[in-house]
């Protein structure tokens, strides 16, 4: 029989089964109802039930619910799964490091292990003498580059772009162009100096730039936004402009970082690069392996910029640089490396065009959308009821989004088309 961890679905139950059931009326008693009448609006919408499975277990390129269902999972855990799910070489990082140390003093008191893992991600970051702001989360990482683009330029403004997606703390969600229903309760709260225009279009950027703007700030591709590979060119253009408008460009590889579009960085495919790094980079997701842990890494002409604000830190947090986290993300960069996944995404990403065609298949690597003549949600929810955890994506649910581990096996892959087949027709 084939492991866990690279398993064909094995579904014994109705979904949700019994178990799951319970834990999801739990849920319901003790979450923020929001969740919950979420689900039931999203029900009646797609007319198709949206109940939860409930994670018990997951390993490699398989989940198993509460219920001992096991699915493969193609939303890669929101794309963090790169190396897959529990890596023995993450896990052990974990473990040994947990022997060791499990807390320091962050900035003031820093552990061996954060230092070691500045020292690599600066090495691996494009930027010559680049340097780095861990934190735990994509939208933290975010807020240190909007924060640092401020400091560099002396002006508040972000030229954002519609679709585009950054996290929803109170920094990247003033720029969050991925839907305006995000923003609006919470308006009063956000930057007011933030510019949408549309992505792709380098014309619409330019005539939507004013003196406030003092970041562009961009996904290479659109994740969450539905896939969406930009013109070739775009990004540099964008870079060219902000360079002309003495803006700095914040790129996004929150979602496309660590080889999941085959590269280290998206923007610097050289398919399409960019001539120059970016001023600031955001990573986080697939970075620890699991484990929450992202980092900002700026050219040091930026992050000079941050100067000397009087002997206080003035941008930290309590758990920046997490030993735990500082320890996953190392293993993890070794794992992406050792096994070669980068050239495995594109090998995959061939592979899935292939067999998917004449589907429209947009984005890249091992971050690609499947855009079915029909509507997503319910495709999903049949997909789910035969073992394939996807996650719908795009502005208008428009697409089957594809994000699986690096590592996921071919005949995973190979079943899941045949299986997408069925639900469709
Ligand atoms: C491109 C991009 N940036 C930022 C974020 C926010 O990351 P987090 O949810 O860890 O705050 C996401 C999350 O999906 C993302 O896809």
């Amino acid at each position: 029989m084939t492991p866990l961890g690279r398993s064909l679905p094995q579904i014994h139950t109705p979904l949700p089964g019994p178990k799951t059931s319970a834990l999801v009326d739990a849920l319901a008693r003790s979450e923020s109802p929001a969740f919950t009448t979420r689900r039931a609006r999203r029900a009646e919408q797609s007319g198709a039930p949206q109940d939860p499975i409930v994670w018990a277990e997951a390993v490699g390129s398989n989940v198993v619910d509460a219920d001992g269902n096991v699915f493969v999972d193609l939303s890669g855990g929101f794309g963090v799964a790169a190396v897959g799910h529990r890596h023995p070489a993450v896990v052990a990082a974990i473990q040994s490091q947990a022997e060791r140390l499990l807390h320091a003093l962050g900035d003031l008191h820093p552990s061996d292990v954060k230092i070691r893992l500045l020292e690599r991600l600066a090495a691996l970051a494009p930027q010559p003498e680049a340097r780095v702001v861990l934190s735990l989360s994509g939208s933290d990482a975010l807020t240190t580059a909007i924060k640092s683009a401020a400091l560099h330029t002396g002006r508040p403004g972000v030229l954002a772009f519609e679709g585009g997606y950054h996290g929803l703390d109170h920094g990247p969600l003033a720029a969050c162009g991925y839907s305006e229903g995000f923003r609006t309760p919470f308006a009063g709260q956000l930057n007011p100096h933030v510019r949408f225009t549309a992505y792709g279009d380098v014309e619409a950027a330019r005539t939507a730039m004013d003196d406030t703007v003092g970041a562009i700030l961009v996904e290479p591709i659109q994740g969450r936004g539905g896939c969406r590979v930009p013109p070739v060119g775009y990004l540099a253009a964008l870079q060219a402009l902000a360079e002309e408008r003495g803006a700095v460009l914040i790129v996004d590889e929150v979602l496309t970082g660590l080889y999941r579009t085959g590269v280290p960085f998206a923007c610097m495919d050289p398919v399409d690069p960019l001539p120059r790094p970016p001023d600031l980079l955001c990573v986080g997701k697939a970075l620890g392996g699991g484990m929450p842990i992202s980092a900002c890494i700026g050219s040091l002409a930026v992050m000079a910029s941050w100067g000397d604000p009087g002997a206080m830190a003035i941008h930290t947090g309590t758990f920046f640089g997490h030993p735990l986290g500082s320890a996953a993300a190392l293993a993890s960069l070794q794992v992406l490396e050792d096994e070669a996944l980068g050239a495995r995404a594109l090998a995959m990403e061939a592979r899935l065009r292939e067999r998917l065609a004449p589907l429209t298949v947009r984005g890249r690597g091992l971050l690609l959308g499947v855009v079915p003549d029909q509507p997503v949600l319910p495709l999903v929810r049949r997909l789910l009821e035969r073992g394939f955890l996807a996650i719908p994506a795009g502005m208008h649910a428009e697409i089957i989004q594809l994000v699986p581990p690096l590592t996921i096996d071919e005949s995973l892959l190979d079943s899941f088309v045949d299986t997408l087949r069925e639900v469709m027709a």
